[in-house]
């Protein structure tokens, strides 16, 4: 799962020109996978492939193979971080793992894990195989997008869960201050890492559906209560030009590579209507 990888691949920011020499390689290379010029159909796994400039939106259907994407970058430690993406699932009872991160092959499933478990009616952050926090979750509505925002503060152990820009949940865990999320593992988008089975995914955790505008920040969204917070968040959520964010993982500058037939197409930057 985790194949070193060099280090001309690990961004794909325009000031980079060699980065973006080699981008133009790898999208020559998967040309002969390319169903049309706007669609990629990723082999089984490859070579990454750079965003471009285009907002683009990938699809997951789960079938015959697991489905995920790995970003190809360095991930560092980490002693907060938030996410938030656009997100459609394909089934209203189907759990999925929008964002997991594992730093050990050997024991690799949950240095940071968010997960949507619609048969429990929530959400769940798992930090170095500890539950952080489970979330209410207001169902989402199958094959309508949804955006999302997951943050946890590790100084003050604050999280909260947003969904379309209202506020969902929020609370404190103290015995969360401190945590670490190790440096150096493999971060994935559609399904949650686990070790053998599977080709060391876990098949039913896996999201059948679509994701776009998914970043990841090394910052927390701040305190959820504050006007401030509430305002970006609803920034966020309909802000949906192809616009750089997430000092981690950029949707628009990291580069992924795609397992098990992942498709990619280009998408309009139109909120909700991807
Ligand atoms: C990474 O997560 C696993 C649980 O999946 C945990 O056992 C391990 O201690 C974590 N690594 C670190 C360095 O915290």
């Amino acid at each position: 799962m985790k194949n070193p990888t060099p280090a001309s691949t690990t961004s794909c920011t325009p000031a980079a020109a060699r980065s973006v020499l080699w981008c133009v390689f790898v999208v020559m290379l998967l040309g002969v996978q390319a169903v049309s010029a706007k669609k990629i159909v990723f082999p089984s796994s490859g070579n990454p492939t750079c965003p471009g400039n285009r907002l683009h939106k990938i699809t997951l259907v789960q079938s015959n193979y697991v489905q995920y994407s790995e970003f190809v970058t360095p991930v560092p430690a980490l002693r907060a971080v938030s996410t938030c993406f656009w997100m459609t699932v394909q089934d209203a009872n189907r759990a999925a793992t929008p964002l997991n991160y594992a730093v050990d092959e050997q024991d690799n499933t949950d240095n940071l894990t968010v997960q949507y478990r619609p048969s429990e009616g929530s959400w769940t952050l798992n930090i170095n195989g500890v539950r952080v926090y489970t979330a209410r979750a207001v169902p989402l509505t199958p094959q309508r997008w949804h955006h999302l925002c997951h943050s946890w503060d590790g100084a003050t152990g604050q999280w909260s869960v947003w969904q379309d820009g209202s506020l969902m949940d929020s609370g404190v865990n103290t015995r969360s201050i401190g945590t670490e999320i190790p440096a150096g593992g493999t971060m994935v988008t559609g399904q949650h890492q686990n070790t053998l089975a599977n080709m060391g995914m876990d098949a039913g955790e896996g999201l059948t559906g679509s994701l776009t505008l998914l970043h990841v920040s090394s910052t927390p969204l701040g305190n959820p209560q504050s006007y401030p917070t509430l305002r970006l968040v609803q920034h966020l959520a309909t802000d949906c030009t192809a616009t750089d964010r997430g000092d981690v993982v950029g949707w628009l500058r990291t580069p992924t590579r795609g397992y098990g037939g992942v498709l990619q197409e280009v998408a309009f930057q139109n909120c909700g209507r991807f």
